[in-house]
């Protein structure tokens, strides 16, 4: 069955935009709204309040195998992401002109907006192209390094082909070399472990909404906080170090902590099955496509497909009242531009307009799938 909510009866294939809310969150998040006190007073409710930020705090930890004094709240993974290259590098104290920074060209478009920003004061950035399979290599990044290179920043799962870069290994090439490592895991974190005891992050960015949690709230890992020189982005009255100003979200953070228990139990190996079962069903139907990222390791809730007889407006136009899927991904769907990852993985316009991202939840079922099947089906003959 398609998830029924009170808004829509549609079936949803793009949890990776925002996985659907889970229903103890949501008992959390009202419950919680009660509790109105500001976390930064100093009487009794306002320190009731900053107990619960602070188990939350320590939970995201233990997930991530970091210390408690090593988490910052953020509004998502956007910010984070900010925080930790403007952070590294305004904290550096160096000439924009002395840094040189190694991305991919296959980031999330925040990153690449960061990144092309530090370029246009001066920095020096290069963008590594990804295999074809979307995935960057460690000796990739080994041979961009320079005696400059300020810092590494590259994704744990991408989130348009749902391909998992191989960061333990990049973060030992950057630890060896001494420069710093970010990872945007917006898409593995819950999915994929993410222990900064085995990857030698210097900074790891996720976010509530990927895990069944409320949008507006994240978290950025920095290791060893306290000495390194990170510098603010938002300045304000002290909150989180002094690295991020803003009376913390004290209902959406209970969320986020409720999200994080939850949701190993949700993501089980039923969502492992929906990818073999659409391919079947394809095949069955003889249709043609192609699985974006294949032979390489892929979270399970993520499938690239692209359909090359399909005329894509048709599909989007015939069935946008039954399906909520992904042309690229979520925050430049609405962009003419063929997505730039597709093009980064060597995907020519047509191609990748004709590219479909569809992403599982557990609420997604095998007759959802079989559903969208029979509609490509349908829509290949017209
Ligand atoms: C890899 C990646 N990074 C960053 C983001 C942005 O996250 P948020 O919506 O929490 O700012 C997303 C989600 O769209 C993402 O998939």
């Amino acid at each position: 069955m398609s998830i029924e909510m009170h808004y829509y009866h549609m079936i949803y294939l793009d949890s990776a935009a925002s996985y659907p809310l889970l229903p103890e969150v949501k008992k959390t998040l009202i419950e919680s709204l009660d509790s109105f006190a500001n976390p930064s007073s100093s009487h009794k409710l306002g320190e009731m309040e900053f107990s619960r930020i602070e188990e939350v705090r320590s939970l995201i930890a233990d997930r991530l195998g970091a210390l408690r004094s090593e988490i910052l709240f953020t509004s998502g993974a956007t910010e984070s992401n900010n925080l930790a290259v403007k952070g590294c590098v305004l904290g550096s104290g160096k000439q924009f002109s002395d840094v040189h920074l190694v991305t991919s060209q296959s980031e999330h478009k925040c990153i690449l907006n960061i990144f092309s920003y530090f370029e246009s004061l001066g920095c020096h950035v290069t963008y590594l192209k990804p295999e074809a399979t979307g995935v960057i290599s460690a000796d990739q990044v080994r041979s961009s390094l320079r005696p400059n290179t300020l810092l590494v920043s590259l994704m744990h799962v991408n989130n348009e082909l749902g391909v998992i870069n191989p960061i333990e290994e990049i973060s030992n090439v950057c630890f060896e070399h001494g420069v710093k490592f970010h990872t945007d895991a917006a898409q593995s974190f819950c999915k994929v472990p993410v222990d900064v005891l085995d990857i030698e992050a210097d900074f790891v960015s996720i976010t509530a909404h990927k895990i069944g949690g409320p949008k507006g709230v994240g978290a950025l890992y920095v290791r060893d906080l306290r000495s390194s020189n990170i510098m603010a982005v938002i300045h304000g009255a002290g909150q989180e170090e002094g690295l991020r100003g803003g009376t913390l979200p004290s209902s959406l953070i209970a969320g986020f902590g409720e999200a994080i228990k939850c949701f190993p139990a949700y993501y089980s190996d039923n969502i492992a099955r929906l990818e073999n079962i659409l391919c079947s069903e394809l095949g069955g139907g003889d249709i043609d496509y192609i699985v974006n990222g294949g032979g390489v390791e892929r979270v399970k809730h993520i499938t690239s497909i692209t359909l090359p007889k399909l005329n894509p407006v048709v599909l989007v136009r015939e069935t946008e009242n039954e399906f909520c899927i992904a042309q690229g991904s979520a925050c430049s769907s609405r962009e003419i531009e063929p997505s730039h990852v597709l093009a980064a993985i060597g995907l020519d316009r047509e191609l990748a307009s004709k590219t479909f991202r569809l992403s599982y939840s557990h609420a997604t079922t095998e007759e959802d799938i079989k559903m969208f099947a029979k509609r490509i089906g349908e829509l290949s003959r017209e």
